[in-house]
């Protein structure tokens, strides 16, 4: 479903993107390395910001050249909000922030602030969920299915609209360790998609509280695991499905 015309946003053709990432930044560089290479003209980064002075996703940042600065007080949502416009940001993205975004923030980039979490909320989420305790707290309840939550974000912990999902298996051996890397292909995928349509409002947030829109994930041949959501619905479906899920997930 496309957005309704009049919950398009008049964005500027390339949005300006702030990113705040309180560890290694893996999700900030596939941000980093989606929009300097042929979708540069749907966003840009323009600033990112941590709670950690030895976050690794400083140092990326750095690195690209992309003003990186520590969040002296992450509870002080008006210095944040001051920040943000210093650096022109049109959207504020997380990737893998720990801390809670003050409400200021939330209402100063309400339906621009956009949150990954690394299992399908709205479980396995909220205060203390984060890192290895959510792989291992799938592990503990013999999910059997996890995967990757892209969302707006509101006031609570892992709460706000769902912008899109993608189903990750949980295997026979696994550790929070092993199925957390496997979430995280995913994530990698993911998240660029996402915040290109949102960037790019193709996937807005009405003032029904509701996402309109969608992220058009590629299906193909050549990326399989874009199929894991997919019910296979014929023999020869199914057939196909079991080929790919033997190749990418060898016993
Ligand atoms: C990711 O799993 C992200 O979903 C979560 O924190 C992790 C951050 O990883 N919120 P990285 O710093 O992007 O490598």
């Amino acid at each position: 479903m496309s957005p309704p015309s009049d919950l398009l946003r008049q964005a500027r053709p390339t949005a300006n993107i702030a990113v705040l990432a309180s560890g290694g930044g893996s999700n900030l560089q596939v941000l980093l390395d989606h929009f300097d290479g042929e979708r540069a003209q749907a966003g840009r980064i323009v600033w990112v910001g941590s709670d950690k002075a030895a976050a690794g996703a400083l140092t990326r940042a750095s690195k690209a050249g992309i003003p990186a600065a520590v969040v002296s007080d992450p509870r002080d949502g008006d210095a944040l909000v001051e920040t943000l416009r210093a650096a022109d940001a049109d959207l504020l993205v997380l990737a893998g922030y720990l801390k809670l975004i003050p409400e200021s923030v939330v209402r100063a980039f309400h339906g621009r602030l956009v949150n990954i979490h690394p299992a399908l909320l709205p479980a396995f989420g909220g205060a203390g969920m984060y890192g290895q305790r959510i792989h291992a707290a799938v592990l503990a309840h013999g999910a059997t299915v996890t995967g990757v939550t892209v969302h707006f974000v509101d006031a609570h912990y892992d709460r706000g609209p769902i912008i899109a999902q993608w189903p990750v298996p949980v295997l026979p051996g696994d550790t929070a360790a092993t199925l957390g890397a496997r979430v995280l292909r995913v994530e990698h995928r993911l998240f660029p998609l996402c915040v290109e349509a949102v960037a790019g409002g193709t996937v807005v947030l009405g003032d029904d509280g509701k996402v309109h829109g969608h992220v058009a994930i590629p299906v193909s041949p050549a990326a399989p695991e874009w199929r894991f959501g997919l019910v296979p619905d014929t023999a020869g479906d199914v057939a196909a499905f079991a080929t790919e899920w033997a190749r990418l997930f060898p016993r």
